[in-house]
């Protein structure tokens, strides 16, 4: 038999919530959990990796390391110790982006538990994403939106930096406002989208619009998967 074959017969163990459950070879994480009966209420969202609501932490049979992972995109080992954070527990600040003063250092201010990092890099180590988190911190410590913006721009804001930081930080949250500033006071504007509204705006492309409001779901999808689409590599900030 061949080794694909035998491998999708396979039945693995994982414990999920401390219960053990033979589950396939293969599943993601979110997968395995609902083959064991599992339904999601909470902690699941676009299972593709992009809105960061499945948070797991796990640990695999004798290893001390605790493991971080998405569970829409981390496939199940034998002996996973798994359990789901359906949601990470943090306050956001409230402030007007109009009436900041960027010329301040708004994020010290607004998150001075920033200036508490210790630099173990634990944070950076969780991410699922792979993102320089420790590196956005303390490039939010000396103010620097454009370098927090670059370093901090495919987090899904999925809470896996914030359960595991020493020092209490909210990552995201520091982050989102170093973008909204950096968005607001210091990007370029983007003539090419000023255009576009413009165009917008004198009805260009009202039949087009028109027409994709008459086609049904699949339709819709077809053209929206064969799309035209800038690419933007990793870490750049549009518009740059
Ligand atoms: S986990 Fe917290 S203390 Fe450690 S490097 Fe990251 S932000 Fe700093
Ligand atoms: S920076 Fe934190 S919140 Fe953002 S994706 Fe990484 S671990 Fe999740
Ligand atoms: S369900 Fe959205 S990132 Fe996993």
């Amino acid at each position: 038999m061949s080794k694909e074959k035998e491998n999708d017969m396979k039945m693995i163990t994982v414990y999920i919530m401390g219960k053990a459950y033979k589950v396939p070879f293969g599943l993601t994480i979110m997968k395995a959990m609902e083959y064991a009966g599992y339904r999601f209420i909470r902690g699941s969202g676009c299972r593709a990796g992009f809105c960061g609501a499945c948070a797991t932490v796990y640990r695999r049979k004798g290893e001390y390391k605790l493991r971080t992972a998405l569970a829409c995109q981390t496939t199940v080992e034998d002996g996973m110790y798994l359990a789901q954070l359906p949601f990470v527990p943090s306050n956001r600040k409230e402030y007007d982006i109009e009436e900041l003063d960027p010329k301040k250092n708004v994020l010290s201010e607004y998150y001075p538990e920033i200036n508490r990092c210790v630099s173990c890099n634990t944070c950076t180590k969780a991410c699922p994403q792979e993102l320089q988190v420790m590196d956005y911190i303390q490039a939010s410590i000396r103010g620097d939106y454009k370098l927090v913006t670059s370093l901090s721009f495919d987090c899904i804001q999925c809470g896996l930096c914030v359960v595991r930081c020493p020092a209490e930080i909210t990552h995201y949250h520091v982050a989102q406002l170093a973008r909204r500033l950096y968005g607001k006071y210091y990007s370029p504007v983007p003539q090419h989208l000023l255009d576009r509204l413009k165009e917008i705006e004198e009805g260009k492309f009202d039949s087009e619009i028109e027409e994709l409001k008459k086609m049904d779901a699949k339709k819709l999808e077809e053209v929206y998967v064969a799309r035209d689409i800038q690419k933007i590599p990793r870490g750049e900030v549009a518009g740059e």
